[in-house]
């Protein structure tokens, strides 16, 4: 079965190919735009900035995508003489009047797309419609419901928690002979004695032992999923407040570093763990809700005690300038982290507990951190249980997850819709 995966619920436009042999994964082309550059300069992620990015991408993304996968040979026709695409271009532009931007490349595309031949059909369309951005999500939902109409293929909406969560249990055929090229899963330098090549590779699909806990930690979500079952969810453990990925990224703008913060915070406080391995943290902070006695966070205390600490060291230091210093930036950012994932390794380890789970999964755009990715194998050792988490590169967004996801529900019955939304705080 080959499915095409779009995501656009934040600040990546991303899509992916993928063709699916039971529990082989191939994946044919996979491309992602990130706006994190655009994003930097203001500090975060608007919704409106993103939806603009999202329209102006998804065309040029999703031939870029064909293009790398070979399944297409583009022809070039006349829209007058293109007697289908005549026929649903009413449908088509009812679907995407709201995407500004979006339908004239769309109807160039289309035009190249039916003047020319596929060399393997597309059997469905998976599209992450929420939880997410809403004006972001739209523009993705709508695409791929034009994209429907115009191919005559199912579309099928999909979680975007419950990719971060089944892109977990991805395995690498042969894992000795690569190593991951950044921002592209899927695609792998193979190593050998001449060259670098890239090649396109095949994951298998392991089988997981149930029941599963997952934690996903990401820029807008702190959960813990109780997983009974394939595909079966029930939410245990929430965030009160702001997400962990939030509280990185609200931290590092504190201190002064770029957008998204969480990659910066944790290379500094790798390097204070390095430099000092046995230090005894200068300005402790607390590690909020470890011992609330049920599976719930709070990641927004620790972020304002972060702001009051460097306030009161500014003050007590008028030689600084109101600039942090860099040696303490380096130990704020390592107290954070160690804080925050003391907490969330207490609540996974509560959560094992208390439902004999026998894998251990993490998923979102945190579970890239090294600590996190080594202090949870730990965990999964302790109670000698399966551990799964995402390759690096797969962790934050991408469209393979999805892509992923809409083929496992298809297997589990999922059927095609047409008349779905875009839900901004859609639930697993
Ligand atoms: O899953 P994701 O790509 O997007 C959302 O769905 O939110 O997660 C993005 C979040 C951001 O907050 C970013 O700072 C954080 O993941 N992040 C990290 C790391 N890489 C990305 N946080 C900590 N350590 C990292 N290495
Ligand atoms: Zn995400």
């Amino acid at each position: 079965m080959i499915i095409l995966g779009i995501e656009t619920s934040c600040d990546e436009t991303a899509i992916c190919l993928i063709e699916a042999k039971e529990n082989s994964i191939k994946i044919l082309g996979n491309q992602i735009y990130s706006q994190i550059a655009l994003h930097t300069q203001y500090g975060g992620v608007y919704p409106m900035m993103a939806k603009r990015e999202h329209a102006k991408n998804l065309v040029p993304l999703l031939e870029k995508c064909l293009e790398e996968s070979g399944t297409i040979e583009y022809g070039i026709s006349n829209i007058k003489s293109n007697k289908n695409l005549h026929s649903k271009l009413e449908i088509i532009n009812s679907i995407l009047i709201r995407e500004e931007g979006l339908f004239e490349p769309f109807i160039k595309l289309a035009e190249k797309i039916e003047a020319g031949t596929w060399t393997e059909n597309i059997d469905a369309i998976a599209v992450t419609n929420g939880p997410g951005l809403e004006p972001a999500l739209w523009v993705g939902v709508s695409f791929a419901k034009a994209l429907s109409e115009l191919l005559n293929i199912p579309v099928v909406p999909t979680n975007h928690m419950e990719g971060h969560i089944v892109v977990a249990g991805l395995q690498h055929h042969d894992e000795s002979k690569v190593e991951s090229l950044p921002a592209q899963a899927g695609h792998k330098v193979i190593k050998s004695d001449t060259n670098n090549k890239i090649e396109t590779i095949t994951y298998n699909l392991k089988p997981t032992n149930y029941p599963a806990i997952a934690l996903l930690i990401s820029g807008g979500h702190t959960q813990l999923v109780l997983i009974e079952d394939n595909l079966k969810y029930k939410v245990v453990g929430n965030t009160k407040d702001d997400a962990i990925g939030e509280a990185y990224d609200k931290v590092a703008r504190i201190l002064g570093l770029p957008y998204p913060g969480g990659p910066q915070i944790s290379k500094l406080a790798e390097k204070e763990r390095q430099d000092f391995p046995n230090k005894i943290p200068p300005f402790p902070l607390p590690r909020p809700m470890i011992h609330s006695h049920d599976l719930n966070f709070s990641f927004s205390g620790i972020k304002t005690a972060v702001l009051y600490l460097t306030k009161d060291i500014l003050e007590k230091h008028p030689e600084f300038n109101g600039q942090i210093p860099e040696n303490i930036k380096q130990e704020i950012a390592c107290e954070f982290e160690n804080a925050v994932v003391e907490v969330i390794v207490k609540k996974t380890k509560d959560a094992i507990e208390q439902y004999g789970a026998q894998t251990i999964i993490i998923g979102g755009g945190v579970s890239a951190n090294k600590k996190i990715r080594n202090d949870f194998k730990l965990l999964a050792q302790d109670f000698n249980i399966e551990f799964l988490v995402p390759e690096v590169d797969a962790s934050t967004d991408n469209a393979f997850m999805i892509a992923l996801a809409g083929y496992m529900n298809i297997l589990a019955g999922q059927k095609s819709e047409k008349d779905f939304k875009a839900i901004g705080n859609l639930s697993l």
